[in-house]
């Protein structure tokens, strides 16, 4: 497929599948200018905490463009910047994109460092496909030839550049032949699991159904499942685990039921100063999103909705987190402070 997220040079604009409109429509967005890439993140034309940092990069890049004649471009550079990286709280990989690129833009030139910039962004997106394919090769030996595996919400190639974290571990158990079912939660409210998940997997001949959220304790009590893998949006340096509402209610009854339960994701997810995931914001959408259906209302009007958009699995629950350095196992203080600082040390 056509990359779900391209900067096209030529027309100085961000071009994102806009993910809102899937499956039913396979339309895309120009974000001609870094207010644009806010709203796309914003209103989720592009989400998944890789995805959205790579489209943070972009952002920044057409914000220092947008700035090139300014005299005190510095400042203000700093301040769109900080609005890029708030666009969305939870997933980490956004701040984490826009410091690479604020690193970048650091100098006391007179005009922002563009060509660098531009290529700083360049290689965020294409760095992350690579890891994507080293935590799907790390994660393939989990799976073995016909399993069922359930995922929750979008962790694949929509979720990042390309190829998945989650669904990169199924993929590349998939190339190596043997024969996976995967059930996807359809993932309440926006339907990740049901829209994006299923369609990816559909399209690549990946055997997929779709499961109600609230149906996992009877496919697990049933045996209809061997392993749970998911995505995260943020993992704190205890192993504490963000992600998509539900996810932790799938770890707590894997593990009710003694199902493995994994967190696929790049080490770039992992956030040191979160000591625990108490620590982790937890984004609360609009409430419309709950109280309304494809548009139509379906709640009484006058009743107000809770909308927290991740939950946060605690590590206990966690089976092991696959990275792109290897599997982290309990305990994860320490598994998670080697990985990071081999990865610092290159
Ligand atoms: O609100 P979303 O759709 O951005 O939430 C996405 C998830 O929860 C994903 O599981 C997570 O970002 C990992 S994507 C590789």
């Amino acid at each position: 497929m056509t990359s779900h997220i391209r900067f096209d040079s030529a027309a100085n604009a961000l071009v994102l599948l806009d993910q809102r409109k899937l499956p039913l429509r396979e339309e895309f967005l120009a974000c001609s200018t870094s207010e644009d890439v806010i709203r796309a993140i914003r209103t989720m034309a592009v989400r998944g905490a890789p995805a959205i940092g790579v489209a943070a990069a972009w952002g920044c890049f057409m914000a220092a463009n947008e700035l090139r004649d300014c005299a005190d471009w510095q400042n203000e550079l700093q301040k769109r910047y900080a609005e890029i990286g708030a666009a969305r709280p939870t997933a980490v990989n956004l701040a984490w994109a826009v410091n690479r690129m604020a690193e970048i833009a650091n100098s006391p030139a007179q005009r922002p460092p563009l060509a660098e910039l531009h290529s700083e962004a360049a290689r965020i997106q294409t760095e992350d496909i690579e890891i994507c394919k080293a935590i799907g090769a790390n994660g393939a030996p989990l799976i073995q030839d016909g399993d069922t595996v359930l995922t929750h919400c979008n962790a694949g190639s929509l979720a990042t550049a390309g190829y998945g974290t989650a669904l990169g571990v199924i993929r590349a158990a998939a190339a190596e032949g043997k024969k996976i079912k995967v059930i996807a939660d359809e993932t309440r409210p926006l339907l990740q699991g049901a829209r994006l998940t299923a369609w990816e997997l559909h399209k690549e001949g990946i055997p997929v159904a779709i499961a109600c959220d609230n149906a996992c304790a009877l496919l697990l009590g049933k045996g209809m499942v061997n392993l749970i893998i998911t995505g995260a949006d943020r993992i704190a340096a205890n192993g504490d685990t963000a992600n998509k509402i539900g996810t932790c209610g799938a770890a707590i009854i894997a593990s009710h039921f003694r199902i493995p339960f994994y967190i696929a994701a790049p080490l770039s997810t992992i956030d040191l100063k979160a000591e625990t995931g108490a620590e982790i914001p937890v984004e609360e959408r609009s409430q419309e999103e709950v109280l309304e259906f494809a548009g139509a209302r379906i709640a009484p009007e006058g009743v107000r909705a809770l909308n927290f958009a991740f939950d946060i699995t605690p590590a206990p629950l966690i089976s092991g987190i696959v990275t792109e350095a290897a599997i982290l196992r309990p305990p994860y203080e320490a598994a998670i402070r080697k990985a990071m600082r081999q990865a610092a040390h290159g």
